[in-house]
């Protein structure tokens, strides 16, 4: 009942969620795949869990994931159809929206041209353009982006955001499904996308979307390595309708050495760093849905499933 299977093809963050959960939440065993105790677990914590590890646990009632996505189940073609739930975190929050500020920031006051400029001991001021006439986009205005567009919005920014269904957020102009998705990428100078992976979203960043956006634009991919078309990133970039892109997230974590972003002009690469819940956290909310699950009360931060997130 109070036990705990953590799944994982990485080893290192076995290890630290096995120590938040023994510093946080003692009440909880915590133990891995090969653990005879895994066989009683109803609950399993995961982040990309190894194909067929989800479908050999007999007592399983619940998959959590350790991440605000759940698209990293997709891996295993065998994981059950049980309900899952993810990990919601302020500090999540708090992390993206210093990575989403800096982003804007850097393309708003052009610290990109200037840093290319260094290289060349080129000494050129980029024009100053008051943030209000600058067009930043979200693509996502979830746990995450709505919180970015507000950030966004109050540090003086032109703000648009775009969802499934109709927001009202102050000072932000929202746009909703596929038939405001034109007007939200009109013009668009910034464009940050904080989709979760579906099969709707998958492809999102491509041809079409970068047509819209203002010439010599800017895209931040904070969502998914599969929301991106690389072929069409590629040509975006070198045809100048978008001046760069600030990539997090990749279809292949960590990008292998040879793949070609890590050195086409314009592309600035991050590991995966944007934001992340920390380990306590986790722990934490993870052993509330089990005592919730355990006491047949309501579990928090379900998920949709069928929708995909
Ligand atoms: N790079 C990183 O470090 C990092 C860290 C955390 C998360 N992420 C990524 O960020 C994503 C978003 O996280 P979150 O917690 O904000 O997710 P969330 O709370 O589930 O919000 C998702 C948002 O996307 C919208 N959406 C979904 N499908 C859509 C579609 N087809 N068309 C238009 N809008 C659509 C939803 O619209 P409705 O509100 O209408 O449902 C919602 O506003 C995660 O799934 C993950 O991929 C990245």
């Amino acid at each position: 009942m109070n036990t705990v299977v953590l799944l994982s093809r990485d080893r290192l963050l076995l290890q630290q969620l096995q120590q938040a959960f023994a510093r946080c939440a003692p009440q909880v065993r915590a133990v891995l795949a090969d653990d005879p105790g895994a066989a009683e677990a109803p609950l399993a914590a995961c982040w990309f869990p190894p194909a067929g590890r989800l479908q050999a646990l007999p007592k399983l009632r619940l998959i959590h994931s350790v991440a605000a996505g759940i698209d990293h189940l997709e891996h295993d073609p065998g994981c059950p159809a049980l309900p899952v739930c993810r990990v919601v975190d302020t500090g999540h929050r708090q992390g993206m929206t210093e990575y989403v500020r800096w982003a804007v920031i850097h393309y708003h006051r052009g610290f990109d041209r200037v840093l290319r400029q260094q290289t060349e001991r080129c000494w050129e001021r980029p024009l100053q353009r008051p943030a209000g006439l600058f067009k930043v986009g979200v693509m996502g205005l979830g746990s995450l982006g709505a919180a970015i567009a507000q950030d966004l919005a109050g540090a003086g920014y032109q703000v648009r955001g775009w969802a499934r269904s109709a927001k009202q957020l102050p000072a932000v102009q929202c746009f909703v499904g596929t038939q405001g998705r034109a007007a939200f990428l009109e013009g668009l100078e910034v464009l940050i996308n904080l989709l979760p992976l579906t099969a709707e979203t998958r492809g999102i960043l491509g041809g079409e979307t970068f047509a819209r956006l203002a010439p010599g634009a800017a895209l931040v991919n904070c969502g998914r390595g599969a929301h991106l078309c690389l072929d069409d990133l590629e040509q975006a970039l070198s045809s100048g309708q978008l001046r760069g892109a600030l990539l997090d997230v990749f279809d292949e974590e960590p990008l292998p050495a040879d793949q070609r972003l890590w050195s086409m002009p314009g592309v600035t690469v991050t590991p995966h760093m944007a934001s992340a819940a920390s380990h306590d956290c986790i722990a934490q909310q993870v052993a509330e849905n089990l005592r919730r699950l355990n006491a047949g009360q309501p579990l928090l931060n379900l998920v949709d499933r069928a929708q995909g997130y």
